[in-house]
């Protein structure tokens, strides 16, 4: 069975208050998000693809497996948080970290997720920061295309971060819907 994120084709992640919140931007209905996700994977030379492969198996540069969710650290991450009151929602972390990229999600959440585990020597690795997600050369490109596929939809007009919003949850859509089986 494929995984398909198409029930939330109407809501995208927020990235925000530790990924518990969902921001709703029903004004992107229209937007296809596994054509603007293969668009976002493949587009550019250090594109998603260039470190995980066209079958999103890894590259040298990136060892893992993006047709198994349950091995990210995402899953990890909330596996590790069950039961201490600090929820990390696994799809939510991998689209905050598409976007953040590894530094990023680090820099911002690393310490508040060490904190809450009651037993710190199990503490799960913070991500790899070669791991760049949306902040690569290509991001001003993809920005751009947005802004013209928004316009040409008629839908208004988006801010920078449901810009990036929308990029992320677009690329997680089509690495759920085209690698994990
Ligand atoms: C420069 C290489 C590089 C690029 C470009 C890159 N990644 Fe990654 N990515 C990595 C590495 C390395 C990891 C492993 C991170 C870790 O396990 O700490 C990773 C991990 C991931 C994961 C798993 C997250 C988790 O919870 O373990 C996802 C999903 C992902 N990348 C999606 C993307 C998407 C989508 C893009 C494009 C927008 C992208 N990556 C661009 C190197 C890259």
């Amino acid at each position: 069975m494929k995984y398909a994120l198409t029930p939330m084709r109407w809501v995208l992640v927020s990235t925000t208050v530790l990924f518990c919140s969902l921001a709703n931007t029903s004004q992107f209905g229209d937007v296809d998000l596994y054509e603007l996700g293969k668009k976002v994977y493949t587009t550019g030379a250090e594109s998603c693809q260039t470190c995980h492969g066209i079958n999103g198996a890894g590259t040298p540069r990136s060892k893992v497996n993006l047709g198994n969710p349950t091995s990210w650290k995402a899953f990890e991450y909330e596996a590790a948080l069950r039961n201490t009151g600090l929820v990390m929602n696994s799809d939510a972390v991998a689209q905050a970290v598409i976007s953040l990229g590894g530094r990023g999600w680090n820099e911002q959440n690393f310490s508040k997720l060490r904190a809450h585990l009651t037993h710190p020597e199990q503490t799960p690795k913070p991500f790899d920061e070669n791991m760049v997600g949306l902040n690569g050369p290509n991001k001003k490109v993809l920005v751009t295309h947005v802004r013209r596929l928004l316009r040409k939809a008629g839908l208004p007009k988006a801010n920078p971060k449901e810009i990036e919003d929308l990029l992320s949850a677009s690329a997680l859509t089509y690495i759920k819907e085209e690698f994990v089986k």
